[in-house]
């Protein structure tokens, strides 16, 4: 049986209640066996203890939407995005989405893993608990099962639980330029079939430029039949109908959303797809943030992540999504670090994931600071002092 206690707790974030102020968090075999005030806590015995010394604890990171499997970098696309070129020019110029592909074919399937290994442990350093990985920059059948093993086997060998998405229709590769409906009829009769026993969901980029909604609906309806729920890029660079078709799908989640609407948010609400928002994606872009406030007053569920990928948004860290998505997007931080925490797991199907309370996941991060609002309100510095990870400390700055 494995014990970690956790005393002096200055302020303790739930996500079931009001923060608890001296507060105590025990742990046993992976689960929270009690969450609340000091005074009530259980006697402990020869279990493991820390004292947190006033610093204030939240539920982990479940950071739901990256891509954090890629080779390569696009550094010098950030130099022409920051003069001005627009994201659809770079890639109508054989850069973007391609550029990464073409990388990424090259690399090694054990190179892969080094680099995204190399990532996933700064996020989880960063206080990360929980990270979706998505595949899609194979864009060919060995390449795609290639990025989907290795993100499976970074959720085995690293202390971090990890959700697979299959994004085959991420990008038109540039040998089927001209074939549109044979990369499709690749997509879903070889490359989905195959990528189904590696993958936890489908995902398409709805998007001029890249996939309809007619398209994305043929990719999506297979993907059903073999058991794959769907997650859609919509609503990223355009408005181009990817909220409405994952509500009239039943999508577990639409991500980005930065030209939704007040209709879409409606129907997102209607029918229980979260709203994944990656305010670090329109941060570089230098696009409108999406109306997080909006939606949350829709009634839609939010959860924020990093869209951690070499084009639009290379970057790790949640604290740093939590501090935009509450400067630049308006979130309180209260509604941030939820969306963060509790709007992950919710977009990933983990219910016991998320918040702390007895029969949880013991996944958690203790700050250096007195209150999580200092996470919005310091950006840039990793203020976690420990990740703890099913009730073990395995990440930690040591000061
Ligand atoms: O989430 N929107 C499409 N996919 C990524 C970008 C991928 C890339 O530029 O490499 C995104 O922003
Ligand atoms: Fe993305």
């Amino acid at each position: 049986m494995s014990e970690l206690l956790l005393t002096g707790i200055g302020r303790l974030i739930t996500n079931a209640g009001d923060p608890i102020t001296d507060a105590a968090v025990m742990m046993v075999d992976g689960e929270i066996s009690y969450a609340g005030t000091a005074s009530d806590a259980p006697d402990q015995g020869g279990g493991d203890r820390i004292d947190c010394e006033g610093r204030a604890v939240i539920p982990g990171f479940v950071d739901a939407h990256t891509h954090v499997v890629f080779a390569g970098d696009r550094a010098d696309e950030f130099g022409l995005k920051m003069q001005g070129a627009s994201y659809a020019q770079i890639a109508k110029h054989g850069g973007g989405i391609l550029s990464t592909v073409a990388a990424t074919r090259a690399a090694g399937e054990e190179a892969l893993f080094q680099e995204a290994a190399t990532r996933v442990r700064r996020m989880i350093a960063s206080g990360t608990t929980t990270i979706e990985i998505k595949s899609g920059y194979g864009l060919d059948l060995d390449t795609e099962l290639a990025l989907l093993s290795v993100a499976r086997k970074l959720g085995h060998d690293l202390p971090v639980t990890v959700k697979t998405t299959f994004l085959g229709a991420h990008a038109l590769p540039v040998e089927y330029r001209d074939d549109r409906k044979g990369y499709l009829d690749l997509v879903v009769e070889e490359m989905l079939p195959a990528a189904a026993p590696l993958a936890d969901y489908c995902d398409v980029f709805v998007e001029e430029g890249a996939f309809s909604v007619d398209e994305a609906r043929r990719v999506f309806e297979a993907a059903a039949g073999l058991g794959l729920g769907a997650r859609v890029h919509a609503e990223q660079l355009s408005h181009s109908g990817g909220a409405a078709l994952a509500a009239r799908i039943g999508a577990v989640s639409a991500d980005h959303l930065d030209h939704a609407t007040a209709n879409d948010a409606r129907l997102l609400a209607e029918s229980g797809v979260v709203a994944v928002l990656v305010p670090g994606a329109s941060y570089t872009l230098r696009s409108p943030q999406a109306p997080g406030p909006m939606l949350l007053d829709q009634g839609v569920t939010v959860a924020l992540a990093t869209d951690c990928n070499p084009g639009t948004s290379y970057l790790e860290s949640m604290g740093l999504v939590v501090s935009l998505a509450v400067v630049e997007m308006g979130l309180s931080a209260e509604q941030a670090i939820q969306a963060a925490t509790r709007g992950g797991a919710l977009a990933l199907q983990m219910p016991d994931h998320g918040f702390l309370v007895q029969g949880s996941a013991a996944d958690l991060v203790i700050i250096v600071a007195p209150s999580a609002v200092h996470i919005p309100y310091r950006p840039g510095t990793n203020l976690v002092w420990r990740t703890i990870k099913a009730g073990r400390v395995v990440a930690g700055a040591w000061h």
